[in-house]
């Protein structure tokens, strides 16, 4: 496929100034043209992050974004805001956000959209917990996940601006040190793809990247990202350190 693998780096509530100058300066040097590369860093550091990428191959965001344009909401941060920093891409609806902060699915997609209309790409996560797998309802969970982002973005694929990366990050497999198998994670790829085939068509179904996260290390993610429906990686814990974020761009290669 022509889809160009995309190395994500999200760094949750981690870092500090010393840190992220080291952890970027470290891993710059393995970034080539040959595969995309982001890091998601808090609110606070993206001016500084912006700095350290100024006239690199990285791209940088936000950990996530409003899906309003301004107003009376302590705490939040809209897409302007983050465009004054340069960013072009936000995570939005990763399973921290769903479980500790109550985001729905439709919240989630609200997001999405404010994303898009502002002109920076959503990277939208869906993932199931361990007992909605052992109860069989992979499919069920991922379609609610995805259905209200692909319902409310279809407009985009109408005027010619669509512009969204999907991540799959069961739950499970976050920060737990286990990793779906290549397999498991094809599976569940391949199904996203499907609905996106059925839903959207064939155009954004095969131009859309498709990132699994969860667990990704540089001794595992070369047999992950040889699966054909997986388009590279949302990586957590490994994104921290610049020897091993290096080791997972190197097997994007
Ligand atoms: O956004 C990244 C994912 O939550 C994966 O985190 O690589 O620490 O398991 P992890």
């Amino acid at each position: 496929n022509s889809r160009k693998k995309l190395v994500a780096g999200n760094w949750k509530m981690n870092g500090s100034f010393d840190s992220n100058e080291a952890l970027v300066l470290g891993f710059l040097p393995e970034v080539d043209d040959q595969v995309d590369v982001s890091v998601f860093c808090p609110f606070p550091y993206l001016s500084q992050v912006g700095k350290l990428l100024e006239d690199q191959r990285v791209t940088f965001g936000a950990q996530d974004v409003s899906a309003k344009p301004g107003g009376a909401y302590t705490g939040d941060v809209s897409v302007d805001m983050l465009k004054e920093f340069g960013v072009k891409q936000v995570l939005v609806g990763h399973s921290e956000r769903r479980q500790y902060h109550a985001e729905s699915s439709v919240a989630v997609a609200e997001k999405a959209v404010a994303a898009i209309q502002g002109g920076i790409t959503p990277i939208v996560c869906v993932g199931e917990t361990l007992a909605e797998r052992e109860a069989g309802k992979v499919e069920a969970v991922i379609a609610s996940q995805l259905d209200p982002v692909v319902e409310r973005c279809s407009k985009f694929v109408e005027s010619g601006t669509w512009n969204l990366v999907i991540a799959y990050e069961p739950v499970w497999a976050i920060g737990t040190g286990v990793t779906a198998s290549p397999e498991q994670a094809q599976e569940v790829h391949a199904m996203i793809r499907a609905r996106l085939n059925a839903m959207l068509g064939p155009e954004v179904a095969q131009n859309t990247r498709i990132l699994y996260g969860g667990s990704v290390k540089p001794g595992n993610a070369s047999e992950i990202f040889a699966k054909v429906d997986i388009d590279g990686g949302l990586i957590g814990g490994a994104a921290l350190s610049s020897d091993d974020f290096s080791g997972i761009i190197r097997a994007a290669r």
